[in-house]
């Protein structure tokens, strides 16, 4: 590291200007923090510039060769975690049980699709929001909007909501600390197969819904019986047990982007090093904004979302903006269209995509296009629009003949209800009983995992 904006990489943007980490800071930048004082954000940005990459980008090539194959069909992706992780998460139980929740639909969907399925937490850096208002009003009290823990407090008390930089700092620790975790359970034996299908046998037996997933699960267990028979080590820390677990989040705030962009001492090329892939969101993909910018000059595998309104041409441009050099794995595309939408708008942005020639990785977001408000004025979706989405997405791929690469879902291992519907069919006069997240409605764990067992139905059809 050391290289900062006089460091030229050879890339280029639209009008031919040089990219480099700060480039984007010439274009107008969607979601700004609204920091109150610039000159104690350039001393938190400084001190960030100093501090190690949270991932290595050699890393981040071995995710862009696991979704190369995505793209061609070998590969499933699993994208999931919270809306926003929080600072007030005691930390270590709820990350465990987070990525438990993860891993059990892992081992389902690679049984359903029978390929390897990536899998990517929406952890370790998911800190900052995008907001449909700058301001909000509580009461009588107007406020800024909760921008996520990065930025803000969620508190619903002005005083809370005054932008800190110094929140970027402890964004950065605990993102340290919870991807340190992680690489200690996905390499220490927690992500012990057998453990997990034991974890996946429980939700089976424990619910009259799982009883449907009895003989997945059934043939699961025969073949782990099959792998032990023919001598394979399944204990744990064999080597069969380590699993690869990779961190993204939005990469909305560029300023903590950019102080954590380092340029690779084995390629020359720059890599955001404050996680393994990174995404834009549908409020901040403009074609000429600085979200676009900064994404198109940094090595990682990144992501874009899709939202109902977006028109097949602008995501050509898109894939010729973020992946001129069409490298299969390099860009995902993130459909979040809505359970009404999925069957009319994909078609056309899938054929576009597919007739230009350009290698992306399908994922299907079915959460962001299905939220509505309860009775009770709680964000909420339904169980059955979250599938029905990934049943439209997978129907149109189907009569496409593209590959529907992954789903992409927000979750928590919490016993939560914020989300309608699933096995334990939660009503909306039950949301307020454990309603904890600090922005959009997840998933619980037993809706996750019925989830992946209806996926893997699908995958299997
Ligand atoms: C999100 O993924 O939490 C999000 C804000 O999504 P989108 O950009 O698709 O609205
Ligand atoms: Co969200």
């Amino acid at each position: 590291m050391g290289e900062t904006a006089g460091d030229r990489s050879a890339a280029t943007g639209p009008a031919g200007a040089v990219w480099t980490p700060a480039s984007w800071r010439e274009l107008p930048a969607a979601q700004p923090p609204g920091w109150p004082d610039p000159d104690a954000v350039a001393s938190v940005l400084a001190e960030l510039a100093s501090e190690p990459p949270l991932v290595f980008a050699g890393e981040a090539r071995t995710l862009t060769r696991s979704l190369g194959n995505v793209v061609a069909g070998n590969a499933f992706v699993l994208q999931a975690g919270d809306c926003a992780e929080s600072f007030s998460d005691q930390a270590a139980d709820q990350i465990r049980d987070k990525l438990r929740v993860i891993l059990q639909m892992a081992v389902v969907l690679t049984y359903g699709a029978g390929v390897p399925v990536v899998k990517l937490g929406r952890i370790a850096g998911q800190y900052a929001k995008p907001r449909s208002s700058p301001t909000e009003r509580v009461g009588d009290v107007e406020m800024n909007s909760f921008r996520g823990h990065i930025v803000n407090d969620d508190a619903p008390i002005p005083s809370a909501r005054v932008p800190d930089p110094r929140r970027m700092l402890a964004a950065y620790h605990r993102s340290a600390s919870t991807l340190n975790l992680l690489r200690a359970f996905t390499k220490g034996g927690f992500a012990d197969l057998s453990q997990v299908h034991a974890w996946n046998q429980e939700f089976v037996a424990t619910s009259a819904e799982g009883r449907r997933y009895e003989a997945i699960a059934e043939e699961i267990d025969r073949t782990l019986r099959f792998m032990r028979a023919c001598g394979v080590d399944l204990s744990a820390g064999a080597p069969i047990q380590q699993v690869d677990f990779y961190t993204s989040h939005e990469a909305l705030l560029l300023d903590y982007e950019e102080a954590l962009t380092r340029r690779d001492s084995l390629t020359g090329r720059y890599y955001d090093c404050s996680a393994h892939m990174l995404w834009i969101g549908e409020r901040t993909r403009q074609l000429d904004g600085a979200h676009v910018e900064f994404l198109s000059g940094v090595g990682n595998p990144i992501g874009v979302k899709l939202g109902p309104s977006t028109d097949p041409a602008e995501v050509i441009e898109l894939c010729e903006r973020l992946n001129p050099e069409r490298e299969p794995g390099r860009l995902a595309l993130i459909a979040r269209l809505g359970i009404s939408k999925v069957t009319t708008v994909l078609p056309g942005l899938v054929r576009a995509v597919r007739d230009a020639g350009h290698p992306v990785v399908w994922e299907c977001d079915p959460m962001h296009g299905n939220t509505f408000t309860a009775e009770g004025g709680r964000k909420t979706r339904h169980f059955d629009d979250v599938l029905g989405e990934i049943r439209g997405f997978f129907a149109v791929h189907r009569a496409e003949g593209t590959w529907p690469g992954g789903v992409h879902v927000e979750l928590t291992g919490d016993d939560v209800t914020e989300c309608l519907g699933g096995v334990e069919d939660i009503l909306e006069e039950q949301l307020p009983l454990r309603y904890t997240t600090t922005c959009d409605p997840r998933l619980n764990a037993r809706q996750s995992i019925d989830l992946a067992f209806r996926v893997a139905e699908l995958l299997r059809a």
